[in-house]
């Protein structure tokens, strides 16, 4: 679609190959080391919430990087019937918005000093999600059309990209001119406060930007039943995307849309000609980063049976080689999980496959903190898989040559269609598997996560989400009302 503002390039990040670059990172967040943040509801009126909770981080007991209010019911009532669309002119909302990107670079130090104290976020990882927030926001601000708004509407976000996609749903809200109810994950409610205080500095109204922290059975659930919600954005897991859509149907308009980016059972298919040193490379990065807890994250890895050995062995080499521990060092691979209710979760999956004698491989891990060592699991197809496991953990299957097109099959029966991965050096092969894998997101000879806004839009297909993806040229129609052409039509 043709631009109604110009468009602004992508942040550059930081080069964290370049010591003075990671000196100024490390000057920047040193006074938010031990820093306490008091968040709480941010809404339009006189704000009631409920005591104070500390909040955790999931590396350390002895660090607490402040506490939350959370939302009450009455603070709910009081964002929804303060909640109004932003009616400022397109090129005001494109102003701030790109405004408010200016202000969360400039405020790099105290973003990351919390992703890694609050999220568990490696630089590397800090990096990266600080980049696609303020790609988000300046993506969707160069999209602003005179389309009307929806409304007033509910983001749902998840706490494996506390900034990233928070910012992102706002953004695009926004952009089209809604008013915002926000409810950040549970765990991660410090930085999205730090964030909407930013987008309030730069100029968006507070009528138009509210937020509402707390857990999804009472918040989430008033924020996505009332009908003064005219449409809802989540992003988190398929059963909870499926309840919501529920509860809208019994209780919004039945227009009221829901744009919902949910969970996935991703897959990478590893031929016998692929580049071994690429392939293990690829592997790493997509199942191991952030802790494998990215949405995009290789779950399942296919790899042609003559070449497993060879390739299992130097994949094992790497894994020994990743780096867990503090994630506020700059030498560190990868942090913990989230919290204990996730490790937990992940360690009992692996003590079932290791009772069954399926664990291939498992690294150390640190002893303090939420950590689970990167972890290989054999399986002897995908659909063994019953649900989404949020870590470190890759199941591995094998495959004969004349097994390709199964392998398809097994994948797409899984209903999921997120991410997916194919290492050949066989043009044909990429074309054939690419075009029967369903999948939102496919990439060849490369890891699979870390999509970038504007040239790789995210989102997935089936269980995976409803579209449109998030970063690309049709997210914002959905956060508009139909134009009169598609009315009438
Ligand atoms: N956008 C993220 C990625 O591509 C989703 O987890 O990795």
């Amino acid at each position: 679609p043709e631009l109604f503002f110009p468009e602004r390039p992508n942040s550059m990040g930081f080069d964290l190959s370049d010591l003075p670059t990671l000196d100024a990172i490390d000057t920047a967040r040193a006074n938010f080391k031990s820093v306490k943040t008091t968040a709480h509801p941010l809404v339009d009126g006189s704000c009631r919430p409920e005591p104070p909770q500390p909040v955790d981080n999931p590396f350390s007991d002895e660090d607490i990087p402040g506490t939350i209010a959370t939302a009450s019911a009455e603070d709910v009532e009081t964002a929804l019937n303060a909640a109004k669309p932003w009616s400022a002119p397109p090129s005001d909302r494109a102003a701030i918005l790109n405004r408010s990107a200016d202000l969360y670079e400039q405020n790099f130090g105290a973003l990351f000093a919390l992703l890694a104290r609050e999220a568990g976020k490696t630089p590397q990882d800090a990096v990266a999600e600080l980049r696609e927030a303020v790609d988000f926001l300046r993506y969707y601000a160069a999209r602003i059309s005179d389309a009307s708004p929806v409304g007033t509407f509910t983001c749902i976000s998840p706490w494996n990209f506390p900034l990233a996609i928070f910012t992102g749903q706002i953004a695009a809200a926004l952009a089209a001119g809604n008013a915002v109810l926000a409810k950040p994950a549970d765990q991660t409610p410090l930085i999205a406060f730090e964030a909407v205080k930013l987008l309030h500095e730069a100029g968006v109204p507070v009528s138009a930007l509210q937020m509402l922290p707390g857990d999804g059975a009472t918040i989430g659930a008033a924020l996505t039943s009332d009908p003064r919600v005219d449409g809802v954005a989540f992003t988190g897991s398929t059963a909870t995307a499926q309840r919501i859509r529920r509860t809208m149907a019994q209780n919004l308009a039945p227009g009221a849309p829901l744009i919902a980016e949910t969970g996935g059972l991703n897959a990478m298919i590893v031929d016998s000609t692929a580049l071994p040193e690429q392939a293990v490379t690829s592997i790493l990065e997509s199942a191991f980063q952030s802790a494998g807890q990215r949405c995009s994250a290789l779950r399942c890895l296919y790899v042609q049976e003559d070449i497993a050995e060879s390739l299992l062995e130097m994949l094992k080499g790497a894994m020994k080689e990743l780096r867990l521990g503090n994630p506020w060092a700059l030498s560190t691979d990868s942090g913990p999980v989230i919290d204990l209710t996730a490790q937990t979760k992940i360690e009992s999956h692996i003590r079932v496959a290791e009772a069954e004698g399926r664990l291939l491989f498992q690294t150390k891990a640190p002893k303090n903190g939420n950590f689970i060592a990167p972890t290989l699991i054999k399986v002897g197809s995908i659909a063994d898989l019953k649900e989404e496991i949020f870590g470190p953990v890759l199941h591995v299957a094998t495959f004969a040559s004349d097994e390709l097109d199964d392998v398809i099959d097994a994948i797409n029966a899984t209903g999921y269609g997120l991410t997916f991965g194919l290492q050949t050096r066989i043009d044909d092969r990429v074309q054939h598997v690419c075009e029967r894998v369903h999948a939102g997101n496919i990439y060849v000879n490369r890891n699979q996560i870390g999509a970038i806004v504007g040239s790789q839009p995210f989102g997935g297909e089936g269980l995976s989400g409803t579209g449109p993806k998030a970063g690309g040229p049709l997210y914002l129609t959905r956060f508009c009302k139909p134009a009169p052409a598609e009315k009438s039509s």
